[in-house]
């Protein structure tokens, strides 16, 4: 039995099999549409969500499964004082596979740990968020046709973004990638990354101003200031629309340089970027859907 913790729990030949299988879903979801009958998906979000959990129900029923779950911690024995590891022994007996939301870093690794059934990692704190990660390549694959040799913009939040720190991770096992990060000073990566990206003698820079690097970007990654990991509200307010990417910036990136971000977004892209044809973001939510059909399947041992 397979779980998913980190983008990296799986090896790129892997991945390239799991995306070979999202882009078959997205040519022929009929073929995909009984898979799964007879098996139940949970969904425990101990964290609010849109996109993840939908995403994961809606591929769940389009595979002609079921689902259970609940949205919110407070309405869970969690309120009771119910561990993670009990409660994901409890959902083995109800379900066939669990998608796991939690605002502690490492939760869904100790509910894998206790469980007789796939988990996946849906976001833990600050940590890690691996299916983001594999619907930013899938996406990054299907609308530019490769995985490798372009230079990604990656702007926002990079202290406590896991969208970053898990697309951070996986892009590192491709050639000619080259990073540019682009954050205040008080949300640059995290250390441990930096130290990585040295130690694997990665190319990277770090910058402030957004518009200084636009021009050479294939891709740029948008993300949120996150109001939910801040510790006091006074930075957040100084921090939150240090970024915004409007039309005038937009005029100074490449004509096919792709815009991504994992939603939700706040202020950071003004929606007279969405007419766009670069910007991106809601079509990286529909391979979200491929991708996530696809890993269930895998999981499942269905494929
Ligand atoms: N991208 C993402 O994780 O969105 P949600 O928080 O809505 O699930």
């Amino acid at each position: 039995m397979r779980h998913l913790m980190n983008p990296m729990d799986f090896s790129v030949e892997e991945l390239e099999k799991l995306f070979d299988l999202a882009a078959d879903i997205e040519k022929d979801p009929e073929k995909y549409a009984h898979k799964c009958t007879g098996k139940k998906l949970a969904t425990c979000f101990y964290e609010p969500s849109t996109r993840t959990r939908l995403s994961f129900e809606s591929a769940m029923l389009n595979l002609g499964g079921s689902v259970i779950g609940f949205s919110d911690a407070g309405s869970s024995s969690a309120s009771k004082g119910e561990s993670v590891s009990d409660t994901i022994r409890v959902i083995s007996c109800f379900a066939d596979i669990c998608a796991m939301r939690h605002p502690k870093e490492g939760a869904p690794m100790v509910a894998a740990s206790h469980s007789s059934i796939p988990v996946i990692n849906a976001g833990d704190g600050g940590h890690q968020h691996p299916t983001q990660t594999l619907t930013d390549l899938l996406t990054i694959r299907s609308l530019k046709g490769r995985l490798c040799d372009f230079t990604i913009g990656i702007c926002g939040d990079l202290k406590f973004g896991r969208t970053v720190h898990s697309l951070v991770n996986a892009l590192s096992r491709y050639s000619g990638i080259k990073f540019v990060f682009i954050s205040p000073e008080e949300l640059r990566i995290p250390g441990y990354l930096r130290e990585k990206l040295w130690e694997n003698a990665l190319t990277f820079e770090e910058v402030i101003r957004l518009e200084d690097v636009m021009s050479k970007l294939d891709l740029l990654y948008m993300t949120r200031v996150q109001r939910e990991r801040f510790f006091n509200e006074e930075d957040y307010v100084r921090l939150k629309d240090f970024y915004i990417l409007n039309k005038a910036k937009m005029a100074l990136a490449k004509e096919d340089c792709l815009v991504l971000h994992p939603l939700p977004r706040v202020n950071e892209i003004s929606v007279e970027v969405d007419s766009d044809p670069r910007a991106v973001y809601f079509k990286q939510v529909q391979y979200g859907v491929y991708v996530r059909m696809a890993l269930i399947l895998t999981l499942l041992e269905l494929v």
